[in-house]
């Protein structure tokens, strides 16, 4: 196979001098760029895209972070990164962290040293923004789904502030008074939102104030955070249920039934993403929305345009909207359907 060094050895000039010709990342003169094709077009030599990208510094492949792909909400966004990244001619290297601070430190110290040429980061259990820069330096950044408070880098989220109030108002017209809400450990900015979201319309109706657990963004956090909560849903009039994301939404549904509470006869729940399996779940799944084929295409986009194109992308926080999405798993509380309370 014909090499950058044979190109060198028969147009008379080193290597890196070929390379320049390639890139246009230093000028040749004409005399010499003449040379290096005519060397090019006798051997037959045929620039590979790796040594094109690597004479201009290039790798032409992304980093992407996310917490946990056994949630097929980020299984999703990984698709759309990386649909996106193809579509532009960029390769993606995925890094999953568990929701594992030590690990997501690893990993975005690690990412820095690889021949990536910029981090979409979707942080499950970020550093703080000083030591984010400080691992990361240059390495052009944009982050998806969870915001890092104070990182100089793009974000694109969904509005989840706005995502709770949605729970709290389809849950209020049904008649609930009183609910537990299901929030996520690790003081991520996404569940606080989502619950401020849902405190503040839920005290705006002048209801008494939700109870709030909290637990792992899974199936078996939302299980765990309403245990201790069971018996008040059964007895204390407690009527409804949100969970800040849908697989913990379905482990408190799991955990209710186990415990003979019917969903939605006695207690209403509510989730948050709309990932697939809370649409075939049994009820069906009450939850709000989020648009993650277009967080990821987004994200990825901004970053290849902030590699591509001047000036560097500007720290801007990009909102997408949400929506309800009404199903089987809420309806009005059981007095108001004229049932027996929730001691029968
Ligand atoms: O399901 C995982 C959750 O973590 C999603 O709601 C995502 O937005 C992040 O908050």
């Amino acid at each position: 196979m014909v090499s950058i060094a044979d190109v060198a050895e028969r147009a008379g000039v080193s290597p890196t001098t070929v390379s320049h010709a390639l890139s246009g990342k230093r000028k040749v003169s004409d005399r010499v760029r003449a040379r290096v094709e005519a060397a090019m077009r006798e051997l037959g030599y045929v620039p590979s895209r790796s040594a094109q990208n690597l004479a201009i510094g290039r790798t032409r492949v992304l980093g992407l972070i996310v917490p946990d792909i056994r949630n097929s909400f980020f299984a999703d966004l990984t698709h759309g990164v990386e649909a996106t990244a193809i579509r532009h001619g960029y390769n993606v290297i995925l890094c999953t962290t568990g929701f594992d601070h030590a690990r997501e430190v690893d990993y975005l110290a690690m990412i820095r040293s690889r021949a990536v040429d910029g981090l979409v980061y979707a942080a499950g259990a970020p550093p703080t923004n000083s030591q984010l820069g400080a691992l990361l330096g240059d390495l052009p950044l944009v982050l998806v789904d969870e915001e890092v408070p104070g990182a100089n880098a793009p974000s694109f989220v969904s509005d989840n502030l706005d995502g709770g109030r949605l729970a709290a108002e389809h849950l209020l017209g049904l008649g609930h008074r009183r609910a537990l809400v299901i929030a996520a450990e690790g003081g991520l900015v996404s569940s606080d939102l989502r619950v401020r979201g849902f405190q503040d319309s839920w005290a705006a109706s002048g209801a008494e104030a939700p109870l709030v657990a909290a637990g792992a963004f899974t199936e078996e956090g939302g299980r765990e955070a309403i245990g201790p909560h069971v018996e008040a849903l059964r007895g204390e009039g407690i009527t409804a249920v949100f969970a800040v994301n849908d697989l913990m939404a379905l482990g408190a549904i799991g955990a209710l039934q186990r415990a003979g509470i019917e969903v939605p006869g006695q207690v209403s729940v509510i989730g948050f993403d709309d990932i697939p399996a809370g649409r075939y779940a049994h009820p069906r799944l009450t939850t709000v929305r989020q648009d993650v084929d277009e967080l990821g295409r987004r994200a990825t986009t901004a970053l290849i345009a902030a590699l591509e194109e001047e000036p560097a992308a500007r720290p801007d926080r990009h909102v997408l909207p949400v929506s309800l999405t009404a199903r089987r798993s809420t309806a009005a509380p059981p007095t108001a359907q004229g049932k027996a309370d929730n001691r029968g």
